[in-house]
């Protein structure tokens, strides 16, 4: 008890020497950013961004609507979207980040002993697109991680004389150049994995998610996996004599749901 009062008055007198400034946040000169037509929670996550002396907001908008890429007339419901905001100083506009705007793969299958049926092989409705977004901020090459962890994988269905056709919540991450203007690479890590409650069926990939301070790795929350314990999977890249490798490892703090590791070519 003594030890605690010495300890707090010694911080006192340090504070006190240091002496303690408060700020108020400028809201008088506030640069604005307004949701876009068809956006909707507008602002639900929010990373600040640069690349060559430009400067932008990026901020996801996960229950927007979107246009479809293949028909202008045409709205995706509730894909969710993610905007860049550049700052001039001035106020600007922010622009949708084309990263998925077309309609679902669908296919031809057998169902319920009934062939020629239409289905969707996944569901991209509510999937979130925009609930994560991270940028490594400011560096020479800053790098850009969205996610979409409510992202559903449905397949075809595993027998054609029934009516079934599975729901995998796997969710999945897109990798952004530094220009905020193509699309490099994806990321679902659970995707060639077991399915099922007890494997990585449920994985919602990219609830959260984050790239390394260098930039090369990528770590995303995978929550739902084996019954919703939950692990974190870690995409790792180097560059390996002029290939780029990545390991995929799960680490869990608990060892009883087990650990994994392995190789792939980065995409
Ligand atoms: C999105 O589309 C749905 C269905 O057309 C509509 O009900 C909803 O109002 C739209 N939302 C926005 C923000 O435009």
């Amino acid at each position: 008890m003594e030890f605690e009062a010495l300890l707090t008055a010694l911080l006192c007198v340090l504070q006190l020497s240091l002496g303690i400034y408060g700020f108020n946040v400028d809201i008088g000169s506030a640069v604005v950013y307004d949701g876009p037509a068809k956006s909707e929670y507008f602002g639900y996550s929010v990373a600040l961004h640069s690349h060559q002396n430009k400067f932008w907001v990026i901020v996801g908008a996960p229950l927007s609507n979107v246009t479809n890429a293949l028909d202008a007339s045409d709205t995706l419901t509730r894909y969710g979207a993610v905007y860049k905001c550049q700052y001039t100083g001035s106020k600007t506009p922010c622009k949708v980040i084309n990263i998925d705007n077309r309609p679902v793969n669908r296919d031809l299958v057998t169902l319920n002993n009934v062939p020629n049926v239409w289905v969707d092989l996944e569901e991209k409705s509510g999937q979130w697109l925009g609930g994560t977004v991270h940028s490594t901020g400011t560096n020479g090459k800053a790098l850009v991680q969205l996610c979409a962890s409510r992202y559903i994988y449905r397949g075809r269905p595993p027998s054609p004389d029934q009516d079934l056709q599975y729901r995998w919540l796997l969710g999945k991450c897109f990798l952004i150049s530094g220009d905020l203007s193509v699309t490099t690479a994806h990321r679902e890590p659970c995707f060639l994995e077991s399915k099922g409650n007890n494997h990585y069926g449920y994985c919602q990939a990219g609830f959260s998610a984050e790239y390394t301070v260098d930039g090369y790795d990528v770590i995303m929350g995978t929550v739902g996996v084996k019954r919703w314990k939950g692990i974190h999977f870690a995409y790792v890249c180097w560059l390996w004599d002029g290939a780029v490798a990545y390991i995929v490892s799960a680490c869990t703090p608990d060892q009883a749901v087990g650990f994994k590791s392995w190789l792939r070519l980065c995409s």
